[in-house]
């Protein structure tokens, strides 16, 4: 069953948003259902330059979409069930992908590769041949594994261009930033912290010494701190007991990037974020993945900006992160390569 919103839906942008002159943007919500899914999706209602929301999901989107549809937005909102993948994808341009299983205590984020790999492998076979320009936007985890996976299988199918596949690591950078704060007795838009590597544990490496306020949290504040920022997600998986991960502040988290994404796409200037894509930055080590700051423009990605100074304590951090990341990387490339 498709809701009514479908003949809408393809109305081009331009006559539904006649009166600004924006480019406004097609997106599509793959998992919408979900933990994340679901206000995410009502996040990226509220954004004004999404003209048009597709939520797909294995189960529950058509209901989502009816719900977040009647928030006084103009977009329009369609939802699709599982058989309409194909349909949800027609014309998207962004596509968000927060489809898949999320850890329980005990569990690594690795864990999750067996259910998680062929689920967006097979999202990605389906972006590739539906609407092979999108840019898709990687929540599902193991992200170190999981963008591998998309940029892989869109090669597969000779559609991959590296500067449109990203890994949302977000929730680190906003962790950093929160935690960051607290600790200094500040604002977070005064603790913006410049997140690094990948996004598990000690593949994830925040460059304290690079912020302000950062640079004066010394010793063994500095070491918990740290320690937070990596293992954050573990405290919510614990916190939540059995009953998932983060969800609301990975829905802020990739509604932010996603706006970022959108404004960059309409030719705002200078939007810059942390973000795990292709990279040159490491590649002699091995390493075709890391996240560093982006700067996004007309096309994704714009340009990829080197580390810059990091401390000692950063260097071992970044030496610690260096063979976890090879080795999901390579695990994501070897599941579709090998296949
Ligand atoms: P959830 O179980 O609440 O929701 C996942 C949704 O995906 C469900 O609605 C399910 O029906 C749907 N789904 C499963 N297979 C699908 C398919 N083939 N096509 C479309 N939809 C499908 O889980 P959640 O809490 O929303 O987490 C989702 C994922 O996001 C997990 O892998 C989790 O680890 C990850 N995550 C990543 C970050 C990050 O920082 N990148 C943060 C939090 C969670
Ligand atoms: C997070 O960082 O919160 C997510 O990757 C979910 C998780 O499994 O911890």
């Amino acid at each position: 069953m498709l809701t009514r919103c479908t003949a809408r839906s393809l109305a081009s942008p331009a006559r539904l948003f006649s009166t600004s002159a924006a480019r406004h943007t097609k997106v599509a919500v793959l998992g919408a259902g979900g933990g994340i899914g679901q206000p995410l999706s009502l996040l990226l209602k509220a954004d004004p330059l999404v003209s048009s929301l597709s939520l797909y999901d294995i189960r529950g989107a058509p209901g989502v979409a009816a719900d977040v549809s009647h928030v006084d937005t103009p977009s329009e909102v369609c939802g699709y069930p599982a058989d309409k993948l194909d349909n949800a994808l027609d014309g998207v341009e962004v596509v968000v992908i927060p489809a898949g299983v999320p850890r329980k205590p005990g569990m690594t984020r690795d864990d999750l590769f067996n259910t998680n790999a062929s689920i967006v492998r097979d999202l990605a076979s389906s972006i590739g041949r539906v609407s092979p320009k999108a840019h898709i936007l990687v929540i599902s985890n193991p992200v170190n594994s999981t963008v591998p996976i998309v940029a892989s299988t869109l090669a597969k199918a000779g559609v991959y261009d590296p500067k449109r596949v990203f890994g949302v690591t977000t929730l680190d950078v906003v962790r950093a930033a929160r935690f960051t704060a607290s600790i200094a007795g500040v604002h977070p838009n005064e603790t913006p912290i410049t997140v690094v590597g990948g996004h598990s544990g000690a593949t994830i490496v925040p460059l304290l010494s690079q912020s302000v306020h950062g640079k004066n949290i010394k010793g063994e504040a500095y070491e918990k701190l740290v320690y937070r920022i990596q293992f954050g997600g573990d405290e919510v998986v614990k916190a939540k007991d059995g009953a998932g991960s983060a969800t609301l502040s990975m829905a802020y988290a990739g509604a932010k990037f996603t706006s970022a994404l959108l404004r960059a796409l309409n030719g705002e200037k200078g939007v810059i974020t942390p973000t795990f894509v292709e990279s040159p930055l490491f590649k002699d080590k091995g390493i075709d993945f890391f996240s560093s700051n982006v700067e996004l423009g007309v096309n994704g990605v714009e340009r990829i900006f080197p580390l810059g100074h990091v401390s000692a304590q950063e260097e071992k951090l970044l030496e610690a992160c260096f063979p976890e990341l090879k080795k999901n990387i390579e695990k994501g490339r070897a599941f579709v390569d090998n296949a």
